[in-house]
């Protein structure tokens, strides 16, 4: 069968670790007899130079059209320390997670066995630790009105939410809840926020519908604090997208590596996996990025296109290379592959997972 794959490189490191996915996304194609058709498009800071528009009209048309679309990364720092600039890359990512109403992003998190001594926490700590983030992607802080007083004194962001966006992705978190150790837990600050009061009103009642599984509650703060004391506590975390965004990258320091950690971004009709690591400008072209979240954004792609053995293959090639140590300079700095190299390892294992001469 055909698929549609949009690709969108972005900046930075972005190009380098999508194009090791891509290669993965062959191998598989070979492999199980499909086959995908890409699309490149253009966002961010690359899009800005060629069209001055961070997301020409033509990438949301050829997302729209996709099957799944596989994203890169965003950013580049010319941007970063210009508080005044209008237009920036990161707008077009945040909009285009808007027009396609990618409300639910997840990202799982996860201690791999052959990495547990590349964290800074203790193994036992943060061994056996698994969990799924559930990040609210389209309202919240990101998207409320922003404001500017005429003499640049006062700024303000507003932060809104409805029952409707709520419940949508309380759903799918209890849902995914369900399917793993049914345990949710709602991060918010309810002692402080009224739209964390309405997170809290409206999960609970959500509750009632999956009965088997446990909900508890806890506050952004301390929630922060016990995912480095206690990290296996965690099942499915459901949160609202600005808390999301800062507790997924905390949570990667259990992986080992903000390097493996894979997202998708999931709404009614599309769906877009991306690494949730940024641009890493002064990586670029250097060979030196990791590509495995990327890949691994690949392995959920597959997954959502319902080609569960291939998705399987994806990931037990990332750990076999994991295992022998077939890594990029932040997993292995003594002994370290290229970007490349280690998409070519993964394209060759997914071909001959069998083949015992890599051993
Ligand atoms: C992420 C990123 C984005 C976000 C940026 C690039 C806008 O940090 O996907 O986590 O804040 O959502
Ligand atoms: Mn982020």
């Amino acid at each position: 069968m055909n698929y549609n794959i949009a690709i969108i490189p972005g900046d930075g490191i972005g190009p380098e670790v999508t194009a090791q996915a891509k290669k993965a996304l062959d191998a598989v194609a070979d492999e199980f007899g499909h086959s995908f058709t890409y699309t490149n498009a253009l966002m961010g800071a690359c899009a800005i130079d060629e069209t001055g528009n961070p997301l020409p009209e033509e990438t949301v048309d050829i997302c729209e059209k996709s099957d799944a679309i596989l994203f890169g990364a965003i950013g580049h720092p010319k941007y970063d320390n210009d508080p005044s600039a209008k237009v920036r890359p990161e707008q077009g990512l945040l909009r285009l997670r808007k027009s396609l109403g990618l409300f639910c992003n997840v990202r799982p998190v996860k201690a791999y066995e052959q990495l547990i001594d590349n964290s800074p926490l203790k193994r036992e700590i943060i061994s056996g630790a698994d969990m799924s983030i559930y990040r609210e992607l389209t309202g919240g802080i990101y998207f409320g009105d922003k404001h500017l007083s005429d003499d640049g004194q006062v700024a303000s962001d507003g932060c809104t939410y409805s029952m409707e966006e709520i419940s949508r992705i309380a759903h799918l978190a209890f849902k995914e809840a369900q399917n793993r150790r049914k345990k949710l837990t709602l991060v918010d600050k309810a002692n402080v926020l009224e739209t964390s009061r309405l997170w809290r009103k409206t999960v609970s009642a959500i509750a009632n519908d999956y009965k088997e599984v446990e909900l508890d509650f806890l506050f952004v703060d301390n929630a922060a604090m016990q995912m480095i004391l206690n990290p296996k506590q965690f099942d499915v975390i459901l949160t609202e997208n600005l808390f999301g965004d800062i507790i997924s990258d905390e949570a990667s320091v259990i992986g080992g590596s903000i390097g493996l950690l894979a997202s998708a971004s999931v709404g009614k009709e599309n769906a877009l996996f991306e690494p949730i690591h940024g641009s890493f400008p002064q990586a670029t072209g250097k060979g030196i990025a990791n590509p495995l979240a990327s890949i691994l954004s690949a392995a959920m792609l597959l997954r959502h296109l319902n080609l569960n053995k291939e998705a399987d293959r994806v990931e037990e090639a990332v750990e076999k290379s994991l295992e022998l140590g077939f890594s990029t300079v932040d997993i292995n700095p003594k002994n370290p592959l290229s970007t490349s190299k280690v998409g070519d390892f993964i394209a060759d294992y997914i071909l001959n997972p069998e083949d015992t001469n890599r051993n």
